[in-house]
Parts: structure tokens; C-alpha cells; sequence
């Protein structure tokens, strides 16, 4: 198992058996599994009283090295509803880009049919790419929005389902909804919601989601500050992404001291709160920011497609000491897939060292896991139920074999640890093992994945065959 219990550590289990019970919990870690017996066998015979385990998954590092086990992925900023676009609009600035070709997309989604295809999609991809849990725009349709809350429980991903929320659309008018009826559409989505989520289990929980403070009134973000208190939702937006968004907030709110302070005064921030990009923050708002314990979404990919600019993350973890986590930003970003976040992540950390020529601001790989697993996990307020290895969170995993079918993650024999290594340099070994998985690796390593200590998804190994002339 490899996983961060916090910042700034990550814990590499070799010798790990993990017990996960009928709810999908985790029983118990035992550290020191020795593999001279079976799991089954072992266990009995170190917890005498319990009886009733099978084993599920067997990995055998000293046979195969290149297997291990990882927290699910938690993707905090996703909009479902943008699939299709990915890979569209290079280089367009945000205001031009959502006018050209997000709000048109977006506002297809009052057809069902198209909807259903589209969210169907985007579930299984992030599925098959290791995301246990996601936090996800959808459009301000509510029905489609009822539809794929309906769509995660089938296929039992973790997920917040945020209708957007958006009463003062200026730039394109045939996109947006009136108060009353934002009202009326949180209503009917918060009861869909409640009412289909299997019993004693919130798999899917809604989020408030005011778009961004460009597209609400005053009125419609005060009642959602309001409804956050009242029902005790988390709360997503967006903010500070863009220099020119962030004159058009000073226009809009001239009251309110920055951004940051015009969701503060609505009551909009809270621990439960998600703000997505955050690149171009002042000190004050960071500041704001941890005292109100709310997470950021970075989403590098995203911010350099769409050429927003390059947060200073290492600072907001370390120096703020503010949680922050990713988000792919789908279709902002083109890569729907947490690990391509976790190398863009890094990538663009090298870029703020460079230009700041201060190497203090290079992430780490325990760094960019972290914030893919436990600070998502934060971010969503789930901590105690997803993101580690550790008694009493939920068995939301997935399996990565470097050496899966067509995988492109080429490893050499001699990369391999050998049964030396495995004494001396197991570390340095596996930790070179995850640089290849992170930076040479995608979704045909992850080869199995489980929500809820169920299996959602089981890629079954096939071989490769050439055929030589
Ligand atoms: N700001 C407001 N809406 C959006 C959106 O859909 N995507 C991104 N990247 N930024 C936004
Ligand atoms: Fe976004």
C-alpha cells in the first residue's frame, strides 16, 4: 500500500494486511504480515476470535513488485456536463471561452437523452482512471442534474453533485435561470437526492454551487450561503482564476474588498468550502481563506490550457498552511484523469520555481499524492471516511499494476527490486517505481478499482500479442 496519512508524509506499507468488513470499512492494518502463510491463515491465527474473512486482493511485492494498492483518486473540481469539449478551445481566456463554448454546451443538458450519454461517459472514464470520488458541476438543469446523481449510485462512484447556480448570465443571456427558479431547482435536487440514496449510506450528497461571483446576484448568493447553514451543504465555486475575471468581481461588487471577500460576505465560506484555481491570490485573501478552513481545487492542467496563470501551491500547503487538493476541471482541463493532474501539478510547481528562481517551490511526489487522495478527501470533508489506509475509513482503493496490459509504463528488469534490495533499498526502489507510474503511467495501470469496499471496476488482465513479419 502506498498512501499520505498527512502532509508531508508518505507511508509505504510492505508488509500491510488489511481487513475490510461488510459495510467496506477497514477492521484493522496489520503491519507486520508475514508471507509464509496465507492471509486468511495469518489472520486467524493472530485474531483467534474472528473467523470471517476472505481474501479479496493478494498482492505479493517481493513476486511482483510493480502491484501495489493506492487511496482512490478524489477529483474536487470537475464540471460532467464540459466532456465534450475537452481538448477544444486552446489558449481562448476564460470570459471568451466560457461565452464561445462552455454556456452553448452547457446549455444542451435540458435533453435527457444527451445528457445521460454524456454523464454516463464521464463516470466511467474518471471510474476507469482511479477516481473513487469526485465533486462535479453539472449544468442548472435540475432533471439531468437528478439524472446523473442517479447514474453515480449505479455505478457506485463517491460523488457531490453541484447544479449550477447562475442568475445574471450578461455575456450570454440564452444561459442562465431566475432566482425563483434556482430556488425551485436546489429544492428538487436536494429531495432527489435524499431520497434515492441507499439507506444509511450518503454515496451522493448535493453541494451548493454558485457558478462564480460574475453569473449571481446578491440575492441568489446570500440564499445560498443561507441554505449551506440550513441543510449543512458544502459549498463549490470558483474563484481568481483569470486577472480580468478578477477586475470584472472588483466592477460587480465595488463593496466588497476583493473576491475572496465577496463570498465571505454571503456567508459562503466555510470548511466545507471548495474554491477552484485561486491562482492569482492576494496575502489578505489567503489569509481569509485558512481562517475560514476552506480547501482549494488546484487545477494546473486547466490553468495552463486556458493559459490563467500558475499558483503558488507549495506556498498555500506549507507557508498558509491552507489544504488544498485537485481537480481536473474537465474541460478547462483535457485530462480527465487525477494522475495526469498529480505530473501537471508537479510540472507546473517547476515553473513558479524557475520564475521565482527559488527551488522551495518544486512539489514533491508525496506532495502531489497527498493532494490527490487526503487533501480531496479534506477538501469534501471526508477524511475520516476516504483517502488513506487506516482503520475506520472506507476500502475506496485502487489497484495500479505498472505492468498491466498495453501499459506504457515501460519498467526494465533491472529496475526491479532484487531480493537484496528488498532488504536494503526497498524504498528507494519503490519510490522510483512511483516517479514511472506518476510520470510515464495512465488509466491502463489502473487495473481495479473499489468504492465502498465494492468493486466497481475489474479491467481483467489480457495478454499482449504481436505479430511479427
Ligand atoms: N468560471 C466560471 N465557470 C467556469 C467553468 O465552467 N470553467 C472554468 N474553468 N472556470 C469557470
Ligand atoms: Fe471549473
Amino acid at each position: 500500500f502506498v498512501h499520505t496519512p498527512s502532509l508531508d508524509q508518505l507511508e509505504l506499507k510492505f508488509n500491510a494486511l488489511v481487513g475490510v468488513n461488510s459495510e467496506g470499512e477497514i477492521d484493522f492494518v496489520h503491519d507486520e504480515y508475514t508471507l509464509a502463510l496465507a492471509p486468511v491463515e495469518f489472520f486467524k491465527q493472530s485474531y483467534p476470535d474472528h473467523h470471517n474473512y476472505t481474501t479479496i486482493e493478494f498482492v505479493d511485492y517481493t513476486k511482483d513488485p510493480t502491484k501495489f494498492i493506492v487511496p482512490g483518486f478524489v477529483d474536487t473540481h470537475i464540471h460532467a456536463s464540459q466532456y465534450p469539449n475537452v481538448g477544444v478551445g486552446l489558449g481562448t481566456p476564460l470570459l471568451d471561452w466560457l461565452h464561445s463554448y462552455t454556456f452553448p454546451l452547457e446549455n444542451k443538458f435540458s435533453d435527457l437523452d444527451f445528457a445521460t450519454k454524456i454523464y454516463t461517459k464521464i463516470i466511467q472514464k474518471t471510474i476507469a482512471s482511479g477516481t473513487t470520488c469526485a465533486s462535479y458541476f453539472t449544468t442548472i438543469d435540475p432533471n439531468s442534474t437528478n439524472a446523473f446523481a442517479d447514474l453515480l449510485l449505479q455505478y457506485g462512484q463517491r460523488g457531490f453533485v453541484g447544479k449550477v447556480c447562475m442568475d445574471h448570465n450578461d455575456t450570454y443571456h440564452a444561459y442562465e435561470e431566475d432566482f425563483a427558479s434556482a430556488k425551485e431547482s436546489m429544492d428538487k435536487v436536494i429531495a432527489h437526492i435524499e431520497k434515492v440514496n441507499p439507506e444509511g449510506q450518503s454515496l451522493v450528497t448535493p453541494i451548493i454551487t454558485p457558478r462564480f461571483a460574475p453569473v449571481c446576484s446578491r440575492e441568489l448568493l446570500k440564499y445560498l450561503g443561507e441554505l449551506s447553514a440550513s441543510r449543512s451543504l458544502p459549498i463549490q465555486t470558483h474563484i481568481s482564476e483569470n486577472k480580468k475575471e478578477i477586475e470584472l468581481v472588483r466592477d460587480l461588487f465595488p463593496e466588497c474588498k476583493d473576491y475572496t471577500d465577496v463570498y465571505d460576505q454571503h456567508k459562503l465560506l466555510n470548511q466545507s468550502t471548495i474554491l477552484a484555481h485561486a491562482v492569482h491570490l492576494t496575502e489578505d485573501e489567503r489569509t481569509v481563506i485558512k481562517n475560514k478552513n476552506c480547501s482549494i481545487s488546484h487545477c494546473p492542467t486547466s490553468n495552463t490550457f486556458i493559459s490563467s496563470g500558475e499558483a503558488p501551491i507549495k506556498q498555500y500547503l506549507y507557508k498558509d498552511q491552507i489544504n488544498v487538493s485537485l481537480g481536473t476541471d474537465v474541460s478547462g482541463g483535457f485530462d480527465l484523469s487525477i494522475l495526469g493532474i498529480v505530473k501537471q501539478s508537479i510540472l507546473v510547481s517547476h515553473h513558479v520555481a524557475m520564475t521565482e528562481k527559488d527551488s522551495y517551490h518544486q512539489l514533491l511526489l508525496k506532495d502531489a499524492i497527498f493532494m490527490a487522495t487526503k487533501g480531496g478527501a479534506i477538501a469534501v470533508g471526508l477524511d475520516n471516511t476516504i483517502g488513506s489506509v487506516e482503520k475506520g475509513r472506507k476500502f475506496d482503493m485502487q489497484l495500479i499494476d505498472l505492468r498491466s496490459y498495453n501499459s506504457n509504463a515501460d519498467i526494465f528488469e533491472w529496475q526491479l527490486p532484487s531480493q537484496e534490495d528488498l532488504k536494503e533499498e526497498r524504498e528507494l526502489k519503490m519510490m522510483n517505481l512511483l516517479g514511472k507510474w506518476i510520470f510515464t503511467g495512465d488509466d491502463r495501470n489502473c487495473v481495479k478499482v473499489w468504492c465502498n469496499g465494492r468493486v466497481i471496476l475489474d479491467k481483467s488482465a489480457r495478454d499482449e500479442r504481436w505479430v511479427m513479419v
